[in-house]
């Protein structure tokens, strides 16, 4: 069972400037929360308690002012800092005393999910005992990603980073799960031409070995995208209609961690204390009750 996860929440966030000049772009706003909150409700939705979260050096301070005081999820959090963006298996090497000797959840910072069966789909995800999985979402645009290439056993046979020319519209999406073995692994690549590590070439080990499993979030899942300005927006307008129309909050960590009755009502107090008087808290007082 998979308890514990790193969230890499640094990087230099080039396509989004000049707004990610002074902040980084996990701490925008993504409609009424700033955007790590959706990752970090993806690990809670996974039943894990244990993170780790990477940031870019000098940013910490930013990250733990945004983020619920104390131990009000019911969860321990941690921080590193990743001196340079050198590429995602970097967070095994920065996060190796973190990991110690377990297997390890990873889900990039920038990374929105949503969907039907997500909660089911991910704490089957955490029963990994060996190998590795990788969650993979067909999309328009298959160049600008990872790209898996499936048999019809849903095996990977085949991963290329922004292909020129693919006959596969299955991105690899920004969460994976790992064995233990991801440490070592990660230590033997080789940066590459953008002179990063690269999460394709240490799949491609695992694939090589027959041990990469391929998930999918599913067609009634969303995995959208906020690399980009538009597709920032765009994410954010979703978050805004689905929130509004349904007036249930995504990404509400409080209300996932009571689900999981890691936190109870004083909790909720707490958290509200800290928020204040907003949207956001108004939202929160409903488990009062
Ligand atoms: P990217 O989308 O590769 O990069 P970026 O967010 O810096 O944006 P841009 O391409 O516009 O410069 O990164 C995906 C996520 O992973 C993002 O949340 C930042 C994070 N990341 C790190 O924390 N460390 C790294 O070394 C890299 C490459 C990414």
């Amino acid at each position: 069972m998979i308890k514990k996860g790193i969230i890499l929440a640094g990087g230099t966030g080039s396509r989004m400037s000049p707004l990610t000049k002074a902040v980084n772009k996990q701490l925008l706003p993504l409609y009424d929360k700033p955007l790590i909150y959706y990752p970090l409700s993806v690990l809670l939705l996974a039943g894990i308690r244990n993170i780790l979260i990477i940031v870019n050096k000098g940013q910490l301070s930013q990250f733990k002012k945004i983020l619920p005081i104390k131990n009000n999820l019911g969860i321990k959090i941690q921080y590193k800092e990743q001196n340079k963006p050198g590429g995602l298996p970097e967070a095994f090497i920065i996060g190796e005393d973190f990991i110690g000797s377990d297997n390890i959840a990873l889900i990039l910072g920038d990374n929105f999910f949503y969907g039907q069966n997500l909660s089911t789909r991910l704490k089957n995800s955490v029963k990994l005992k060996s190998g590795a999985q990788v969650f993979l979402h067909p999309v328009n645009n298959p160049s600008l990603y990872g790209v898996a290439t499936i048999n019809k056993k849903n095996k990977i046979i085949k991963i290329v980073e922004k292909p020129k020319k693919t006959n596969s519209n299955l991105a690899i999406t920004g969460m994976y799960f790992f064995d233990n073995r991801v440490i070592s692994l990660s230590k033997t690549l080789k940066p590459s031409k953008r002179k990063e590590l690269e999460i394709v070439d240490l799949l491609n080990k695992y694939r090589k070995k027959g041990n990469l499993k391929a998930e999918f979030i599913g067609r009634g899942g969303a995995w959208l995208d906020t690399g980009n300005i538009e597709d920032f927006y765009n994410t954010s307008n979703f978050v805004s209609a689905i929130e509004n129309r349904q007036g249930l909050k995504i990404a509400c960590l409080e209300e996932i961690a009571f689900n999981n009755h890691w936190i109870n009502k004083k909790n909720i107090k707490e958290a509200i204390n800290f928020y204040g008087n907003c949207n956001y808290s108004k939202y929160l007082k409903k488990f009062l009750v």
